[in-house]
């Protein structure tokens, strides 16, 4: 069994935006060597480049539109995020919803530029759904439970274990992350014990008053 993973989505808190976003990667960058786990970072695209200049963390885009170069004002065309320094991508979220063909679309773009690919999904039925496109990892977050400060891990177990029974049965090489209220090493524990690889989180670290501390706490019990 490979190690759990952290993928910190910076979303558009003022906490984890521009300047701040670096000093946040930064953190990241002292914790994921200390810890030998491995953390990556979804800024906004405007922060991609400057982290990754000035930082050796893995940095995912948190969106990628499914377009060709050409004229799609607006957009977010993978070929420029590549350039800017992305590894990986975060497909589709609650916060930002997309069609399972675009996502389809997507995941294909990915892969062709063979770059990672972490589709969130709001629930077991659509992880199912998404994992026979197979993704590197599908993420499962219940989104009532975003940003509350409440596991998903704890209040929901059965979400995470269900989630890993039915999309291993679909693509055993697709990795399950979980996420939604997830901020401290018991709620990582729980995850892990319930089969997720990982997890991907945002409120939890990046409001913490030392998001440092908060990712060594949150994998100390791994
Ligand atoms: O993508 C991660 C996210 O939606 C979970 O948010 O703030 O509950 O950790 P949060």
């Amino acid at each position: 069994n490979s190690k759990p993973i952290v993928i910190l989505n910076y979303k558009t808190y003022l906490e984890s935006s521009g300047l701040n976003a670096l000093k946040l990667s930064q953190a990241l960058e002292s914790a994921a060597e200390e810890s030998g786990i491995e953390m990556i970072g979804a800024p906004q695209a405007a922060d991609l480049y400057r982290i990754h200049q000035e930082t050796s963390i893995p940095i995912f885009a948190q969106n990628i539109d499914p377009i060709s170069p050409g004229g799609h004002t607006g957009h977010d065309l993978i070929d420029t995020l590549i350039e800017a320094g992305v590894s990986g991508s975060l497909i589709n979220h609650s916060e930002k919803r997309m069609k399972l063909a675009d996502i389809d679309e997507v995941v294909k773009l990915t892969k062709e530029n063979n770059i990672l690919s972490c589709v969130c999904t709001n629930n077991i039925e659509t992880s199912k759904a998404v994992a026979t496109l197979s993704p590197d990892y599908v993420a499962v977050e219940p989104p009532e439970l975003i940003g509350t400060g409440i596991p998903v891990s704890q209040a929901q177990p059965e979400v995470v274990e269900d989630t890993v029974k039915g999309v291993k049965e679909i693509d055993s090489s697709i990795k399950v992350l979980c996420g939604a209220g997830i901020s401290n090493g018991d709620d990582m524990k729980a995850a892990i014990d319930l089969g997720a690889e990982g997890v991907l989180l945002a409120s939890g670290i990046i409001k913490a008053e030392n998001p440092k501390d908060a990712l060594l706490e949150l994998v100390s019990k791994l």
